[in-house]
């Protein structure tokens, strides 16, 4: 069985310590980078941009997953590559030409990603998931930590995983929002692959063993 990913949400981290908190990181049981782009129009909350995943890109020495909370995220494809995404994850609700959109990720050398919002069904993707290298089912609605998670996830997780199998595809199933480690076993049973944890592991005392438990709660 393939390990089961943890992708820790810098949106948590300290970013008067920034460099400090990308090193533990770097140094922990964690396997990705989950990074979240908001634009204040997409969702009512504005993160960073540009000039701080550079900063973060110079120092982390793992994949950087992109979370692309904007509206026409075509615009920034480019840029997004430039800055050293490995993974860029758009919105199926801000993308009127999904298709085209996930050709031009991959066509700049990135994993292309898809985020879906809680009210949005699996089955949108029915004719696209062998195209998805990534799906994000948001497990709270977008634009802020440290919210609760919304337990029909469960359902849209299974939902997923049998249509991935159905279309022999290999995308990887990532949950983001509200985890923690009384629902990380729960999900990985279900199907994810990634789990993204933000709260969870830069508001605890060790980081650091946060993010072992949660590696082996996931890989248990
Ligand atoms: C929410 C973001 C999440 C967030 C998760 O819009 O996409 O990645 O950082 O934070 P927690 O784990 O605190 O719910
Ligand atoms: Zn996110």
């Amino acid at each position: 069985m393939n390990s089961k990913l943890i992708a820790p949400s810098v949106l948590a981290a300290d970013f008067a310590n920034l460099q400090r908190d990308i090193e533990m990181v770097n140094n922990s049981d964690a396997d990705w980078f989950h990074i979240d782009v908001m634009d204040g129009v997409f969702v009512p909350n504005i993160s960073f941009g540009m000039p701080v995943l550079q900063a973060i890109n110079k120092h982390a020495k793992k994949t950087l997953d992109v979370h692309l909370m904007i509206v026409n995220p075509d615009k920034y494809i480019a840029t997004f590559a430039d800055l050293g995404s490995d993974i860029l994850t758009v919105h199926f609700e801000a993308c009127t030409h999904l298709h085209r959109t996930l050709q031009a990720i991959k066509s700049h050398g990135m994993q292309a990603g898809v985020a879906l919002n809680p009210h949005t069904s699996v089955s949108v993707l029915e004719d696209v998931i062998t195209d998805i290298d990534v799906v994000c089912i948001m497990s709270v609605n977008p634009g802020f930590g440290g919210q609760s998670f919304i337990e029909n996830t469960y359902k849209k997780i299974k939902q997923l995983k049998d249509l991935i199998i159905r279309n022999n595809a290999l995308t990887k199933i990532e949950i983001d929002g509200g985890v923690n480690d009384k629902n990380a076993k729960q999900l990985i049973d279900a199907g994810a692959d990634v789990l993204v944890a933000g709260s969870y592991v830069f508001k605890s005392s060790s980081p650091l063993n946060t993010i072992k438990t949660l590696k082996n709660l996931a890989n248990s």
